[in-house]
């Protein structure tokens, strides 16, 4: 997979680029296959608190997507991007995060803007739908150059827009209003979005039927998050026969 100068330009400017989708369709056929083979279990059983869901469903469909994350290519563009020729992950996931966080009783399923970690935080998300995220099945929209920003100058900007939309007689605490340089991004399969994370997001409404699945992991250098590495522990059971350079990736051995 090549990547140019310009496009890792694009992702310390702007914080997101998008390449073709690296894996083949026979990996995104077992990856759906077997989503669907777990869900149903994923979603009954009760995951204990600090167990990201997100990150057990991915655990669960296993090897076609820990096969994905250690994809040559996407480490390498991963390592190109931070600088740094050791990366882990610290961070992962599976389904449709728009669910998941829209279980707080709001009217819409909708994700509000938010970044995840500062501009002190750096990352590279990888994002490829399983489906394609239409106008209408919440797409993700992310708002250029926010990742280098001041989180509360950004947030008090997206402030500012949402009382403008003359909906709240009091100070609004979720933010969901267009803002006029953020990207919508309808994700097709065919495409992935590298894009960091620092970099303020949200989502549109999902007004559609049907699902919404992606999955999405996050590269982090030396000393970055690990925020997933006990559900792995805790889903995969037999982690400790891995290989050393396996773990490493993986954020199990330093
Ligand atoms: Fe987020």
């Amino acid at each position: 997979m090549d990547m140019t100068d310009q496009q890792i330009e694009h992702f310390h400017r702007h914080g997101f680029f998008f390449v073709p989708n690296p894996l083949s369709d026979e990996a995104m056929l077992e990856i759906d296959r077997r989503q669907r083979a777990v869900e149903p279990a994923w979603r009954k059983a009760d995951w204990a608190v600090g167990f990201n869901p997100g990150a057990c469903q991915f655990f669960l469909v296993g090897e076609p997507l820990l096969q994905a994350v250690e994809h040559p290519d996407i480490v390498n563009l991963a390592q190109r991007i931070l600088g740094c020729e050791e990366v882990h992950v610290g961070a992962c996931g599976l389904g449709d995060a728009s669910k998941i966080v829209s279980a707080d009783g709001r009217l819409q399923q909708q994700v509000h803007w938010h970044a995840d970690g500062g501009p002190e935080v750096e990352q590279v998300s990888l994002r490829t739908a399983l489906d394609r995220h239409d106008p209408s099945n919440a797409p993700l929209r992310v708002l250029p150059g926010t990742h280098a920003r001041p989180r509360e100058e950004v947030e008090e900007e997206l402030r500012q827009i949402e009382i403008a939309t003359g909906q709240y007689d009091e100070m609004p605490e979720c933010l969901f209003a267009k803002h006029p340089r953020e990207v919508e991004v309808i994700l097709d399969p065919r495409w992935s979005l590298v894009w960091t994370p620092s970099c303020w997001h949200a989502t549109g409404v999902k007004t559609a039927a049907g699902p919404r699945r992606a999955m999405a992991w996050n590269y982090f250098p030396p000393g970055g998050r690990k925020r997933d590495v006990e559900t792995l522990k805790h889903v995969i059971e037999n982690w400790e026969d891995w290989s050393d350079a396996r773990k490493r990736l993986w954020g199990l051995i330093t």
